[in-house]
């Protein structure tokens, strides 16, 4: 395939999280989780520092995942209420967690949270799969209490197709062209959420980056493993990529000399004007 840069193709079917290559019953999911978690964890700890929040805070983490933010929330907000929401919570029932911290089955694309009830909303890599992610934005407005808080985090590729190492260029592109076509999945949404959520009222917009890298850390080394051997059989049967690019691409790996940006996660936070 080709290592050109190509904007991702449209899928009218898109968001078909629950059966696509990313669903939580596929084999190695909940580990894949637990790594994003901890490449993640901490960029979204510190941008949810930046707040001012309070230890009554009602909150509500949609897709929660295997739920690390959420316990965080539910540890820094003990005299309130934390809701973990996820369209799939079979790696969210099981966990240990305070009274306070319920988890709840829900799409966020159809379930609403009452109007004006929440103090904060956060949801890190979930819109980016979603098919209308703005009109998700405009839900979550919602139901923020005056002042309220939304944060939300997405990936997006640099792009993909830019970097210097043609057989890794060509895997993170066609991971990208995979995610699109299958479940709808778009990187270039993250661009878009500062527009997003003005257009829903909120004010006091700040936003942050945070880079995920190949070959420079363990833990971000074996999160990006989980997810190439994930797509392999994939990229395979639909051609975006041969077995011995793969190959060369997941060499590079092991190269101590090795690093390239694989993704930038972008967080932006604002809040619904006090009254
Ligand atoms: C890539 S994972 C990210 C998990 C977690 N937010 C994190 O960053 O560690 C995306 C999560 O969003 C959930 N999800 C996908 N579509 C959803 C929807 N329509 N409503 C609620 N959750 C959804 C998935 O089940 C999954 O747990």
């Amino acid at each position: 395939m080709s290592t050109a840069y190509r904007p991702r193709t449209t899928d009218p079917a898109g968001g078909r999280y629950a059966d696509g290559l990313l669903s939580h019953g596929r084999a190695g999911e909940y580990e894949r989780l637990l790594l994003l978690e901890q490449v993640c964890d901490p960029g979204t700890i510190r941008v949810l520092e930046s707040l001012p929040m309070k230890r009554d805070w009602h909150c509500a983490e949609v897709g929660a995942g295997t739920g690390g933010v959420a316990r965080w929330l539910a540890e820094r907000c003990p005299h309130g209420q934390v809701t973990a929401t996820d369209l799939d919570t079979r790696f969210l029932d099981s966990m240990v967690r305070p009274g306070h911290l319920r988890v709840s089955q829900q799409d966020v694309t159809t379930t609403d949270f009452p109007p004006g009830s929440l103090d904060l909303v956060h949801a890190r890599a979930v819109l980016t799969h979603l098919p209308a992610p703005e009109q998700v934005v405009r839900r979550m407005a919602n139901w923020l209490k005056p002042g309220g808080w939304l944060v939300i985090e997405d990936p997006t590729y640099l792009p993909a197709g830019a970097s210097p190492y043609p057989d890794f260029a060509a895997l993170l592109a066609a991971c990208e062209e995979l995610l699109a076509r299958t479940q709808g999945t778009d990187n270039s949404w993250a661009r878009r959420i500062p527009a997003a959520m003005a257009d829903s009222g909120l004010t006091d917009l700040a936003m942050a980056g945070e880079l995920s890298v190949c070959g420079r850390d363990e833990t971000e080394d074996r999160y990006w493993r989980q997810c190439f051997a994930r797509a392999t059989p994939a990229l395979l049967e639909s051609g975006l990529m041969t077995a011995s690019r793969i190959q060369r691409a997941l060499a590079h790996l092991d190269r101590p000399e090795f690093s390239d940006v694989a993704w930038m996660m972008i967080s932006c936070s604002a809040r619904r004007p006090p009254r």
